[in-house]
């Protein structure tokens, strides 16, 4: 019989732990078991998996006993708190929160870019910020080619980028509007109905927010570039799932617009979305539920000679968090990379 593995979902009552859950199922991850953890408010709440009801557990200090691998996601602060407490259980730590991307001890992986990357895990993998996932599926083909020497960036994020909870804000606030009455914020800073407003991350010293630094500095480490030119200017938009974004490479050659959809036409998690005669390309509302991030529009940029322009959508609660995480998870089992690179050592 195959090997099958013990597996915790910190967060399992979230947007994305509803994700893992269905992703789980759908590819038939080789599961000995699944635990269900959550915080206290959640404990006993049952959840459906492949047809079984599963009970969730409020974490404690015991939840990661007997567990191969953990899927965390529920928030920074809470895979701080925990994530030291599963590896010391011998489990390696899935994190999709932003606790631990920058470390330098700890990759950052997307399956598609940096595989390799994964097997030199001490106890914790990072899943990169939702939009530079997207966004490194869809221009690293290209950066394989020829080398990207600069990224300008612009990102219309949807609602389920900041949980489950505002993608219902929204949607009262939708139905507050069209009765004729004020919109309550309480997730968001501002109402997003009807609305839009620069990324609500925390804004650093440089003028740039939190979430276009993660662009910025998660790409550079995902794609091996420290000095990488990219710039981004992120903007939440009143779309419930998926994010869309706007991305202007450069190159030190031209790169040619028929070379550039040949390649992303047979790239991995890519899907070229392009009827030029329907006007029809990527939209957000296609993008939901699907696996690959979807590229259109691929056109040269007529302001520089070495420019293309594209765009691309990409469903942020499945490829832009839950779906790269079982990806690394399964990658993990399929390399026999589950043991810590220190172990081995
Ligand atoms: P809970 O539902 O019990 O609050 P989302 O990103 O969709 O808002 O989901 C966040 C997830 O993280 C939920 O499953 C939530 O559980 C979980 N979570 C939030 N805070 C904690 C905490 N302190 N301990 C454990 N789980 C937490």
């Amino acid at each position: 019989m195959a090997e099958s593995y013990r597996v915790a979902i910190l967060g399992a009552t979230g947007a994305v732990g509803a994700e893992l859950l269905e992703l789980l199922a759908q590819r038939q991850f080789p599961l000995a078991e699944l635990r269900l953890l959550a915080s206290p408010r959640s404990a006993g709440q049952q959840l459906d998996f492949g047809g079984d009801r599963l009970t969730v557990q409020a974490v404690s200090e015991d939840s990661f006993q007997d567990i191969d691998i953990v899927l965390a996601s529920a928030g920074a602060s809470t895979s701080k708190a925990w994530a030291p407490a599963a590896i010391a259980a011998g489990a390696v730590v899935i994190d999709n929160s932003s606790a631990f991307r920058m470390d330098f001890t700890v990759p950052l992986v997307v399956p598609e870019v940096n595989p390799e990357a994964a097997a030199t895990h001490r106890g914790i993998i990072a899943n990169p910020n939702c939009t530079t996932i997207l966004m490194a599926v869809a221009i690293y083909p290209l950066h394989q080619v020829q080398p990207i020497q600069r990224i300008v960036a612009a990102t219309y994020q949807s609602a389920s980028g900041a949980g489950a909870r505002a993608m219902e804000e929204m949607k009262t606030q939708a139905i507050a509007i069209l009765q004729g009455e004020a919109p309550q914020t309480e997730i968001f800073p501002y109402p997003l109905a009807f609305n839009l407003f620069p990324h609500n991350s925390k804004l650093t010293e440089q003028g740039y927010c939190e979430e276009e630094l993660k662009m910025v500095n998660e790409t550079r480490k995902i794609f091996g570039v420290p000095d990488l030119r990219i710039t981004a200017t992120c903007v939440r938009v009143p779309v419930l799932r998926a994010h869309s974004e706007a991305i202007n490479l450069e190159f030190e050659q031209p790169f040619s617009v028929a070379q550039a959809r040949a390649i992303l036409a047979s790239s991995p998690g890519v899907k070229l979305v392009e009827d030029w005669s329907a006007n029809y390309f990527p939209m957000p509302m296609d993008a939901s539920g699907q696996d690959e991030v979807l590229v259109g529009r691929i056109r040269q940029d007529l302001s520089h000679p070495n420019g293309l322009e594209l765009w691309l959508c990409g469903d942020q609660i499945r490829k832009g968090a839950a779906l790269n995480a079982v990806q690394i998870a399964e990658l993990l089992v399929q390399k026999s990379w589950l043991k810590p690179l220190a172990a081995i050592a």
